[in-house]
């Protein structure tokens, strides 16, 4: 039995911030953001929307394209740093409402930025005993988590929700190879309070997230660079068997690190994040859809799905599109 993307969709919100908006807001340049990290301007959520909201309009989009109805799904996961509540519900369990998936589990899975993969990799293992559909959500309200004063994260982060329905068939193809892996010695590297960790935390607002940039760079090359060999390696294949590698959309110069040392032509790599910045776990399924719709993904293309972030944690999972 193989696990297969079946439909994808997307959501980002209308409101646009650019860097010259920001460049009025703290002492940044649209000229240093554009050539430290490739994002150009970034999507802000709307008062009324939030995790689920955004989550929710993703899933009916992915629905529709896989012409599944909510109520034949047998699991929903879903993925956020920014979700509703800060421990529960889930933010799940409110898109599972909101859908009328009445029929569905729902649970939220914590891995950041890689949350997506690491989605794919748990909704795969849970369909090999539950044969039903599943709904994988990654969705994320940044800007709702960010000190708007402090130039260093400000213009990294943009909001935007992804999603995708799997379905299981004899047809050869999905899902393939994943490795998720993690190091928690960096656990500090990338952080945000509230959660009970002390007294102190326990009653305090969760404030703004906080960032060793340098460390999560190094972080980043490395396992973006291991990920990618790793699935060479587990088929035999090289570059040229794979159509595009579409990495978490978080800095356009961890790619060109990564280019710098592993055998991949850095025309193979997807990018968008000019349009999106850094959306975190919502990045790639965003990049996903966005290749659909355009029509830079096509039956049979192999691709390679490689995302790293806070936790530390990596995940990399090969697909080949059937849709
Ligand atoms: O999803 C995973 C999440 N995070 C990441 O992937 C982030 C990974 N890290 C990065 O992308 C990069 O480390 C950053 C983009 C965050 C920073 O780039 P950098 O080249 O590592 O810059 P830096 O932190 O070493 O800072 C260099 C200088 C500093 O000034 P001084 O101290 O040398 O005077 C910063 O204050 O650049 C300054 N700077 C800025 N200047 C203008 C930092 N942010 C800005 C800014 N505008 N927005």
């Amino acid at each position: 039995m193989y696990t297969h993307i079946a439909g994808i969709g997307s959501a980002v919100p209308s409101r646009i911030l650019t860097n010259d908006d920001l460049s009025k807001m703290v002492d940044t340049s649209d000229e240093w953001i554009v050539s430290h990290t490739g994002i150009r301007q970034r999507h802000i959520v709307s008062p009324e929307d939030s995790a689920a909201t955004l989550g929710c309009e993703a899933a009916r989009r992915a629905l529709s394209d896989a012409g599944v109805d909510p109520e034949e799904l047998g699991g929903i996961i879903v993925t956020s740093t920014t979700p509703d509540y800060a421990v529960y519900p889930s933010t799940a369990c409110v898109i599972q409402g909101m859908l009328g998936a009445k029929n569905a589990s729902a649970f939220d899975l914590s891995a950041a930025c890689p949350g997506f993969v690491y989605g794919l990799s748990v909704a795969h293992g849970m369909m090999q005993l539950d044969p039903r559909p599943m709904l994988v959500v990654s969705t994320e309200v940044m800007s709702r988590t960010i000190d708007w004063t402090d130039r260093n994260t400000c213009c990294l982060f943009g909001d935007g929700a992804g999603a995708a329905v799997l379905k299981n068939s004899e047809e050869p193809g999905g899902l393939g190879f994943h490795i998720i892996g993690a190091d928690g010695t960096g656990a500090r590297a990338l952080y945000r309070e509230g959660g009970v960790r002390t007294e102190e935390t326990a009653r305090n607002a969760p404030g703004a997230l906080h960032m060793d940039g340098r460390a999560v760079f190094n972080f980043a090359v490395r396992s973006f660079c291991e990920l990618v060999t790793k699935s060479f390696e587990h088929y035999g294949y090289t570059e040229k068997d794979y159509a595009w590698v579409v990495p978490h959309q978080a800095n356009t110069r961890i790619i060109d690190a990564a280019v710098k040392r592993i055998d991949v032509p850095v025309g193979k790599f997807y990018v968008n994040i000019q349009n999106f910045a850094n959306t975190s776990s919502a990045s790639i399924p965003i990049a996903l859809d966005e290749m659909q719709r355009n029509g830079v993904l096509k039956r049979g293309d192999r691709i390679i799905l490689v995302a790293f972030g806070a936790g530390l944690v990596y995940g990399g999972i090969t697909v080949e599109w059937t849709k």
